[in-house]
């Protein structure tokens, strides 16, 4: 059997559905008291790709994990994929995050496996024949261009390779959705253009919907003069965040 066809045999069948990529109703959560994301409403339509700016501890990450039903909101609604998953059973949430790629921020490798076993996880955990997971380690590896580093273990590895090997990791089931938290977070400027062109290089070649989460450095109080700039940047398709709430004009 060709890799191709073995490949076929054991990736889900593309799920068709109606309506945007993700969309976010009035979410708000709050953690002991500390009101984290309140009334949030944004929608990411299907193949769109989107930067999420915001600031730091300004509830990117907890964003994110919403979107993946790693976190439940308090209120709200979220739909991801056509599945409405505020309420949804974490075994059904469980198989929808096969079709969601994760970039986690600082890359959360496992230390103790080899870059390609990181990479091919998703793949034994659905008992992917070796030689075909294998394959399409070196494959995901081969385009963020670190096939050489297959064998090594991550402590052995710069931030920028953990990121692309986490890059690697997120693209192997050929998901729907791939969110990237902070993906250039730490890195020097030069790392960080070879990290964004990867993840332009992805949306080019698949079109696959993505959230893109990035720190922008400022502090809250001056978040308001940032937002009145929000028409000039909207047009780019960035997501602002600020005051606990997300802002696009085009959303
Ligand atoms: N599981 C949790 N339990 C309690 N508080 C949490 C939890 N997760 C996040 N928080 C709080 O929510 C707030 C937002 O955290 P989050 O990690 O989303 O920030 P962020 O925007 O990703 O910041 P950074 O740019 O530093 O990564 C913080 O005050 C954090 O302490
Ligand atoms: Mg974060």
């Amino acid at each position: 059997m060709s890799t191709a066809e073995a490949r076929t045999e054991n990736k889900a069948e593309k799920v068709e559905y109606e309506g945007p990529a993700i969309s976010f109703e009035e979410v708000s959560i709050s953690f002991e008291g500390n009101e984290v994301l309140k009334n949030v409403s944004f929608a990411i339509e299907q193949g769109e790709t989107r930067l999420l700016l915001g600031p730091a501890g300004g509830g990117k990450s907890v964003l994110m994990k919403l979107c993946d039903g790693l976190l439940r909101p308090d209120s709200g609604t979220i739909r991801v994929l056509g599945h409405e998953i505020s309420g949804m059973k974490e075994r059904d949430m469980f198989a929808l995050r096969h079709r969601i790629g994760m970039v986690f921020q600082e890359s959360a490798l496992f230390d103790s496996m080899s870059v390609e076993d990181n990479v091919a996880y998703l793949l034994h955990e659905d008992k992917v024949p070796a030689e075909e997971a294998h394959k399409r380690v070196e494959e995901a590896l081969r385009f963020v261009e670190l096939e050489k580093a297959i064998d090594k273990f991550p402590a052995e590895l710069s931030g920028g390779m953990r990121r692309r090997v986490s890059i690697a990791r997120a693209i192997i089931t050929e998901p729907d959705l791939i969110l990237y938290d902070s993906p250039t977070g730490g890195l020097d400027p030069i790392t960080s253009t070879t990290i964004m062109e990867l993840v332009m290089k992805r949306r080019d070649v698949s079109h696959t919907t993505s959230l893109i989460i990035r720190i922008v450095c400022r502090t809250p109080s001056t978040w308001p003069r940032t937002i009145t700039t929000r028409k000039r940047v909207a047009r780019k398709r960035f997501l602002i965040m600020g005051s606990m709430s997300v802002r696009s004009s085009s959303c």
